[in-house]
C-alpha cells in the first residue's frame, strides 16, 4: 500500500495563516502574498521554487547575511546545551566583554532585552531613574517602537487613534534637509532646526527634561540622513537641559551604515545611552541598551530584578548576538558595507538624472533611502502606483520595502556584488516599466 503525502500549497497556507490571524501585521505580507521557504545570504527561495534578491532582510535584520555557518553552528551548538535563561553563563559575559570593547570606554553597562520597543521602554526608565525627571524629547518623522511608551515618542501620524500616551512627550524637527520644516538650504541654514527644537522645548517643557532619545539616521521616515554635526549640536541642547542623549540605533547598528555604530561617524559624540536592536542576533530576538557606567546606581532602575524579562539575554539570544558580532568583525562587514555604499551612490545619483519621480535618493553605508514623487507636483508618488512599482520588482526577484513613495532598502551587508547590482538593475527595469504610467498621472 503506498500512502502518498499532499503537501500543502501556498494558496492553502496562506488560507489557513488568514483564517486565524488578527489583523495589523506587517503589509509586505500580504502585498509579498509568498510562503518563505529558505534563505542564504542575500538570496530567499519561496514555496514555489522563485527566487528573491533580499533588500528587505526583516527590515534590517540580516546584516551577516541569512543562515550563516559561523552562526548556524553556534546556535545549534548553545540549542543543544541550554536556551533558557537568568543564571550567569559562559556565552552571555563573552557577549558582553566583546561588544564593550567596540564602544567608547564609558559605554560599560549593559543590559538585553527581546525586541527594539522593550529596550527603548527601558531606556525612557533609565532616563527618569537617573535624572529624576520625566519629559522625553524625540523628533518629527523619528520612529521607536509600538508598545505604548515607544509609540508616545513617534514623530507622526502612526500613533493617532492609539492614545492616550505617557504624559511628558514633546516632538521636535528633525534635520529632514529634503523636506526643511523651515524651507533653508544646508549648510547655510546653520542647522536653524535645532534652534527650532530649542525654542519648541523652552515653550512647550516643563522645565524637567530627562533625556532626548533620536535616531541617527531614521530608518522609518525612510532612511533620512541629517547633516554632520547635527548629533553633536542635539548633543549640548541635551547638556543645556541637564538631560541624558539616548542614541536609537536598533536599525542603524551593527554595521548597517558602514561602521558598526552610526555615531562612530562622528567622532565629537558622546552618548549617554544607545539602544540596540535589529541586525543583532540575526533573527533570533535580541535588544540592549548600553549606558554610561555608573548612571543608574542607588535609583529605581537598580533595584533587584527591576529591569529584568523573561527572554532578555538568555543563553540563545547571547550566543545568536556572540556570534552575529564576530561575524561583522571577522568578515569586516561594516567596512564591506561603506566600499558597497560608494557603487550604490554613484547608482542613485544615475536615478536622480534618468527618472523625473525620483526625489531625494540617499544613503549611508548600505542604509538606502529611495523617495518617489509626481514630477509634476513633487507630492508623494501616490500608493496604487508604488505598489504595482512593488509587484514589477516581485516580478523582477527582488524583495524590498518600495511598497510606498519612500523606498527602503537594507541588503545584507554580506550580499555579493553580483547580487547588489543583480537587485540594482532589477530596480532600474521597475523604474522603466512604471516611467509611461508616473507621466501620464
Ligand atoms: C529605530 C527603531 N527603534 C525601535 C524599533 C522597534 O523595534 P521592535 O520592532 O523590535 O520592537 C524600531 C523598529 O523598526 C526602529 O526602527
Amino acid at each position: 500500500m503506498s500512502h502518498s503525502v499532499t503537501l500543502p500549497s501556498t494558496k492553502d497556507i496562506i488560507e489557513l495563516e488568514r483564517r486565524h490571524r488578527l489583523p495589523g501585521g506587517q503589509s509586505m505580507t500580504d502585498l509579498a502574498g509568498i510562503v518563505v521557504d529558505r534563505a542564504v545570504n542575500a538570496e530567499v527561495w519561496d514555496r514555489d521554487g522563485k527566487r528573491y534578491i533580499d533588500f528587505f532582510t526583516g527590515v534590517g535584520v540580516s546584516n551577516i547575511g541569512h543562515s550563516h555557518p559561523a552562526f548556524l553552528e553556534q546556535l545549534t551548538t548553545q540549542l543543544s546545551r541550554c536556551a533558557v535563561g537568568t543564571f550567569y553563563t559562559d556565552v552571555r559575559s563573552r557577549y558582553f566583554a566583546l561588544l564593550a570593547a567596540q564602544l567608547p570606554e564609558q559605554l560599560g553597562e549593559i543590559h538585553m532585552f527581546s525586541t527594539g520597543s522593550e529596550a527603548v521602554e527601558a531606556a525612557v526608565k533609565l532616563a527618569r531613574a537617573a535624572t529624576g525627571k520625566h519629559e522625553i524629547v524625540s523628533f518629527w518623522g523619528g520612529f521607536h517602537g509600538k508598545t505604548q511608551g515607544a509609540l508616545s515618542l513617534h514623530g507622526g501620524p502612526r500613533k493617532h487613534r492609539s492614545g492616550p500616551f505617557p504624559p511628558g512627550s514633546h516632538q521636535v524637527p528633525y534635520a529632514d534637509c529634503y523636506h526643511c520644516p523651515l524651507q533653508l538650504e544646508h549648510p547655510e541654514c546653520g542647522q536653524r532646526c535645532v534652534d527650532l527644537a530649542e525654542q519648541s522645548i523652552e515653550n512647550g517643557s516643563v522645565g524637567d527634561l530627562a533625556a532626548v532619545i533620536v535616531e541617527p539616521v531614521q530608518g522609518t521616515n525612510g532612511n533620512i540622513i541629517p547633516p554632520e554635526g547635527y548629533l553633536r549640536r542635539l548633543r549640548q541642547l541635551a547638556d543645556r537641559h541637564g538631560a541624558l542623549l539616548i542614541l536609537d540605533e536598533v536599525i542603524t547598528g551593527f554595521g548597517r551604515t558602514g561602521a558598526l555604530f552610526a555615531f562612530e561617524h562622528d567622532p565629537g559624540i558622546a552618548p549617554d545611552v544607545v539602544v540596540l536592536g535589529k541586525a543583532m542576533a540575526s533573527g533570533v530576538p535580541a535588544s540592549a541598551i548600553v549606558s554610561r557606567s555608573g548612571l543608574v546606581e542607588g535609583t529605581s532602575f537598580a533595584v533587584p530584578s527591576a529591569a529584568a524579562s523573561t527572554f532578555g539575554g538568555n543563553p540563545l539570544a547571547s550566543a545568536a548576538s556572540l556570534a552575529t558580532l564576530r561575524v561583522l568583525l571577522d568578515e569586516r562587514l561594516p567596512e564591506r558595507a561603506h566600499e558597497l555604499g560608494k557603487s550604490v551612490s554613484d547608482r542613485l545619483s544615475a536615478w536622480r538624472e534618468e527618472f523625473p519621480f525620483v526625489g531625494n535618493a540617499d544613503n549611508i553605508g548600505l542604509m538606502i533611502g529611495v523617495e518617489l514623487m509626481d514630477p509634476a507636483t513633487r507630492l508623494p508618488l501616490p500608493k496604487g502606483i508604488t505598489r504595482r512599482l512593488f509587484q514589477e520588482l516581485m516580478a523582477r526577484g527582488v524583495l524590498a520595502m518600495a511598497y510606498d513613495s519612500r523606498i527602503r532598502l537594507y541588503p545584507p551587508l554580506s550580499i555579493p556584488t553580483h547580487h547588489l547590482e543583480e537587485g540594482m538593475a532589477a530596480f532600474e527595469g521597475a523604474f522603466r516599466a512604471m516611467a509611461p504610467v508616473i507621466s501620464r498621472l
